[in-house]
């Protein structure tokens, strides 16, 4: 097939988990196949990927060690369409000599919004008034709330989507905290922001915090028991506010039961979750069941312009290796020869 002049070897790519329309027909229009459809975790693992030339996941297709190895020499790049790459085993991959690519910007507006959103509806008690007003209830006085106004902020993490939310939190008139380790101070300084050296102070100085980091041993119940002990409860203005933990990057870096006895005790006076340690979360989960928790099934990026930038970036990023060329989102390169 001839496209911009190239002659173009076609290419047989896997789309597991869903990917926007707009997407697909790019694909095809470049002259590739794409093949739509879930992969089980055992033909993962029994080599389903030695057909494909690439692969485009989201989070529900987990890529371990072992499905590389059962894979074929035939696969010559993994496209995750989205941030995240923890469902991915990069390292495995780039022994195997296959580029990991990502599309890193595409839902940060989308993620900073839903962020916004959980802060504004644990603040104002939205999710419980809801449930409030269908059982017959007008708890008017039960449900007065604080403002965010005059709050401090604690950001954990501070790459594109922390920095969009504590831009919109900061026009609501919070104060921003951060913390960091990788952040040069400059950025912190140029954003406004005050950065902490120990996560420690961040929880001792914020009533409210939001998760912006990615899931590693390092991160891996970040927030526990010990540290939302140290939040202080009453804000700079003066308010007695409670503590509110918002977290839309990823489960597994609260503590769940922690949370869940900080609720229970009153050390947070709300909870608002994206992600969970365990996805899907069960119903039952008894974090579900208290009041002043609310939740979202992981949807930051979960919308239609998020979905159609996400799309069209690993679409490009995977024609690009598969072009030969280098990508600037490949995940693993510092790992590859
Ligand atoms: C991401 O890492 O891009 C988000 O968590 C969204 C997703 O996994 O679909």
């Amino acid at each position: 097939m001839t496209f911009l002049g190239y002659t173009r070897l076609m290419a047989r790519i896997a789309v597991t988990d869903g990917m926007a329309k707009d997407a697909v027909t790019l694909l095809e229009e470049s002259g590739h196949e794409v093949v739509l459809g879930t992969i089980g975790a055992e033909d993962l693992l029994n080599g389903a990927l030695s057909e494909f030339d690439a692969i485009i996941v989201r989070s529900a297709t987990k890529i371990p060690a072992a499905v590389i190895e059962a894979t074929s020499d035939r696969v010559r790049v993994i496209g995750r369409a989205g941030v995240g790459v923890d469902n991915i085993d990069i390292e495995a991959a780039a022994q195997s000599g296959v580029p990991v690519v990502n599309a890193p910007r595409a839902s940060t507006q989308s993620v900073v919004e839903l962020t916004i959103g959980h802060l504004l509806s644990s603040l104002r008690h939205i999710p419980r008034s809801d449930r409030g007003l269908r059982n017959g209830q007008w708890e008017k006085k039960a449900m007065k709330g604080t403002e965010l106004s005059g709050k401090n902020l604690g950001l954990i993490g501070f790459g594109r989507i922390a920095q969009g939310v504590g831009t919109v939190a900061q026009a609501l008139g919070m104060d921003i905290h951060t913390y960091d380790p990788y952040l040069p101070p400059k950025v912190a300084k140029a954003q406004n922001t005050i950065l902490h050296k120990n996560v420690d102070t961040l929880f001792a100085n914020c009533t409210h915090i939001s998760i912006h980091c990615n899931l590693n041993d390092e991160t891996h119940h970040l927030v526990n028991a010990k540290r939302l002990a140290m939040m202080p409860g009453r804000s700079n203005d003066g308010i007695d506010c409670g503590n509110h933990i918002v977290n839309c990057a990823r489960g597994g870096i609260i503590d769940e039961s922690a949370l869940l006895e900080a609720l229970e005790t009153g050390v947070l006076a709300s909870a608002a979750l994206d992600v969970f340690e365990i996805e899907p979360v069960p119903a039952d989960a008894p974090l579900l069941q208290h009041e002043n928790f609310h939740g979202t099934p992981h949807i930051g990026a979960a919308t239609m312009e998020a979905q159609a930038r996400v799309g069209r970036d690993i679409a490009l990023a995977v024609m690009a290796v598969l072009d030969g060329k280098k990508c600037e989102t490949t995940v693993n390169a510092h790992l590859l020869d």
